[in-house]
């Protein structure tokens, strides 16, 4: 299955409307061209134009970059965008579709002194991938092995000077020596509501869509801090002024628009609202192991850590401990079940 089909299951489950052949295509165009169009992660932004500039003076490629964060949050969108700072080409490819080490020598002996190479779900590569890897991202070598048992030969083989740019959603899973060979590593948190209203604003000017101010605020208060999902959210009001509305977007089209996709005002989907059900009553507000919700809810253990939790552990509804997911009142409260302080303070 293609990564973005992979993509849209995992977004559909969660209750945002699966994306049609259109919405790709907007999806292209909506993305920042820039650093300068490319709205919030402020830290990341400027310690990324001063490593940019630092290269450019000593005419160096920049360093090896690792862009970690939940889906949605730009790590593609920045890595083109560095490439357009540096005036480089980018090639781009995936840990899952590197199956082999071979797959591999050709991506790196085509690289391009100062060309990017992009490998998005690094977390994903295979080990014996990834230690061929490691002298390509330390001296721009690479090994080859030649011939077989007594016979064989390892032979160096120099590479162009070249950038890794490695994005992930689950830094966790990557391993230390992997790690310690970037040189910049940066975190993407999800994004204020002011952040994403400019991110509204910009889409809905190339949509060519009319929006006001408290409208796309309103979108963007449900759009679980995540550009992709205020970008397709928009396009959804969108669709839905269009058809009832007579096209014009208030902050009334976008309550009913939401309200009518199951969306709640804290941007919470139907798989949030079963997960956190399921957590509250089944499992009595928690502890409870990530295998046994998954199982509970039919989901996978991926769906849920990737896509799931990292939200709910942001507005606080979720809180980790060593044994185990746990409700906080703000999840009762907002499902409108009753909390017992005394009893569910002592799982804390
Ligand atoms: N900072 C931003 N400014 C404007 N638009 C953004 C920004 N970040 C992301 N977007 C929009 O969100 C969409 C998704 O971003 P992108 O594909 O870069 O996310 P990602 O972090 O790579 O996600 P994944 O982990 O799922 O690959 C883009 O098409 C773009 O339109
Ligand atoms: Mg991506």
């Amino acid at each position: 299955m293609s990564k973005f089909k992979e993509k849209e299951i995992e977004l559909k489950k969660i209750g945002i409307p699966p994306e049609t052949d259109e919405d790709f295509v907007f999806n292209l165009s909506l993305r920042p061209r820039n650093l300068s169009e490319f709205v919030g992660q402020k830290d990341i932004v400027s310690s990324l134009k001063i490593a940019i500039e630092a290269a450019k003076r000593r005419s160096e490629p920049l360093e090896h970059i690792l862009l970690a964060g939940p889906p949605g949050l730009g790590k593609t969108s920045l890595a083109y965008c560095i490439a357009t700072e540096l005036s480089s080409k980018l090639m781009a490819t995936s840990g899952p579709a590197i199956e082999r080490a071979g797959d591999l020598i050709g991506i790196l002996t085509n690289l391009e002194r100062g060309d990017i190479l992009f490998i998005d779900e690094i977390h994903r590569l295979s080990k014996v991938v990834e230690e061929f890897l490691y002298p390509a991202m330390e001296n721009f070598q690479i090994d080859f092995v030649i011939d077989k048992g007594p016979y064989a030969k390892s032979i160096k083989f120099n590479l162009k000077p070249f950038t890794l740019i490695g994005a992930t959603t689950r830094e966790g899973l990557l391993s230390a020596p992997l790690r310690g060979r970037f040189g910049l590593f940066f975190h993407f948190d999800f994004y204020s509501q002011e952040d994403l209203t400019l991110v509204i604003k910009r889409s809905a000017k190339i949509l060519e869509v009319e929006i006001d101010r408290p409208s796309a605020l309103e979108i963007a208060k449900r759009a679980r801090g995540t550009p992709r999902i205020a970008n397709r959210l928009l396009r959804r009001v969108r669709d839905y002024s269009q058809v009832k509305e007579k096209g014009k977007i208030e902050t009334s089209t976008v309550e009913k628009a939401l309200s009518f996709l199951k969306i709640d005002e804290k941007g919470l989907g139907e798989l949030d609202r079963k997960y956190l059900k399921v957590l509250i009553e089944i499992y009595k507000g928690g502890p409870a192991g990530v295998e046994a919700l998954s199982a509970s809810l039919g989901e996978e253990q991926d769906t849920l850590i990737d896509i799931i939790e990292p939200y709910l552990l942001k507005i606080g509804f979720v809180k980790r401990s060593p044994r185990g997911r746990i409700a906080t009142e703000l999840a009762y409260k907002h499902l409108g079940i009753p909390y017992d302080k005394e009893v569910q303070q002592k799982l804390f």
